[in-house]
């Protein structure tokens, strides 16, 4: 059997940012306009009254304090509060496929990989713009690679169900070279309208190239193991699909967006998944004090707390459990991969780390790798 391994990653970083105080700014202005219209309403007790946002309890209840979005002007914009993408004819590259082939490309590149030497494109997120043809075919086919391409969504992590697929594609034999392609335009999925919510997303691309290790480039990770969970949740979720044609603006449509128990989904979730990193740990014979650091899903920074905490035996420091959540907020099943990304490069051979995604579903993914050298 091959030893499959990660050869490379890529990133690609929307140019536009929006800090928590624009956001703020631009919700509350929502808000004060929502309350001013139906003043009588809220008065005679028909309306609940919008309570503004804040920037202190958004950095506070998560550690975010910017994201990066598509196109922030129709987000802050308290008329339209979502992207507003144009459409593009067929014979373009669609926008997911744009900024998939932009991360794609950068793994490609840093793995000194030709486009004809990959087998497989995987392209794993929470959303995907289309039903078909697959995201994944149009990649591959923007990048001139021969061979095949499926679409998989495991919400926050599918990256991790992504590269648990493509190693054991290598494993058996059916590849030897695949590219797992994250593009999260998550900011299409958000109801920028929602308090409660309205401050975790954030958009993005990752790309991993997980290859057999006997092509694979010097300083590539060992994939020691995987371990994929799902237990069946409705904490988080997202009624939009192809038998739901709402008409956009009527009033059900906010169940068509992300919703989620938040509270729930802390309290449930962080136990689960540190249990699961603990236990595939001890099945492949790594004592879980010893990791050298962990990439964990980038949702909320007391959630990564307290699962570095049980994993590690004392409190993680940023070293330990880097966290990109400042800047880049929750990108779903990109977040872990860009930690890995941005904070790989000074270990050492033989360092063990974890990958770790972990959300809708409820769902979660663990890869421990192990730098070579
Ligand atoms: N600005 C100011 N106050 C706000 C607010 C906002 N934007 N949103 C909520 N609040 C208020 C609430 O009204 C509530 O007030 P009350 O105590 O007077 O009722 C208070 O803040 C606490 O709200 P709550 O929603 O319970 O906050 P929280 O501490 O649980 O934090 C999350 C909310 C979503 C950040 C947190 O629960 C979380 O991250 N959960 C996990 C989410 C996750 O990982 N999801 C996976 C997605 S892929």
């Amino acid at each position: 059997m091959t030893n499959p391994v990660i050869s490379a990653t890529g990133l690609f970083t929307p140019p536009e940012t929006i800090s928590n105080e624009e956001l703020v700014a631009s919700y509350n202005a929502y808000a004060e306009r929502f309350n001013a219209e139906r003043h009588a309403e809220i008065e005679a007790g028909e309306t609940q009254a919008l309570e503004p946002s804040s920037v202190e309890f958004i950095e506070k209840a998560s550690g975010i304090k910017a994201r990066h979005v598509m196109d922030k002007a129709s987000v802050l914009d308290p008329e339209t509060m979502c992207p507003r993408i144009p459409e593009r004819a067929n014979d373009e590259l669609s926008i997911m496929a744009e900024i998939g082939v932009a991360a794609a490309t950068q793994a490609l590149e840093a793995a000194g990989r030709a486009p004809l030497e990959v087998d497989a494109v995987l392209c794993a997120a929470s959303n995907m713009q289309r039903a078909y043809p697959a995201m994944a075919i149009e990649i591959q086919h923007a990048l001139g690679i021969d061979g095949f391409g499926f679409d998989m969504n495991v919400a926050c992590s599918s990256a991790t169900f992504g590269i648990q697929t493509a190693a054991d594609y290598i494993r058996a034999g059916n590849a030897r070279s695949v590219l797992v392609v994250s593009p999260e335009i998550t900011s299409g999925h958000l109801n920028w309208r929602d308090r409660d919510s309205h401050f975790i997303f954030g958009d993005v691309a990752t790309a991993v190239l997980v290859e057999s290790s006997d092509m694979a480039p010097a300083g590539h990770w060992d994939i020691l193991g995987t371990k994929l969970k799902t237990v069946y949740s409705n904490n988080i979720r997202n009624n939009f699909g192809f038998l739901n044609r709402t008409a956009p603006g009527s009033s059900d449509t906010a169940d068509k967006l992300f919703v989620q128990e938040g509270r729930k989904v802390f309290k449930e979730v962080v136990p689960m998944v540190a249990a699961m990193i603990v236990e595939e740990a001890e099945r492949l014979g790594i004592d879980p004090h010893t990791l050298r650091r962990l990439w964990l899903h980038q949702a909320n920074a007391g959630m990564n707390r307290l699962i570095a905490q049980k994993v590690l035996g004392h409190e993680a420091t940023a070293d330990e459990s880097p966290t990109v959540l400042d800047t880049y907020a929750n990108t779903s099943s990109a977040g872990s991969i860009i930690a890995f990304h941005k904070h790989s490069s000074d270990l050492a051979a033989g360092d063990t780390g974890l990958i770790c995604s972990f959300g809708a579903g409820y769902s979660a993914g663990t890869v421990f790798v192990r730098k070579a050298a």
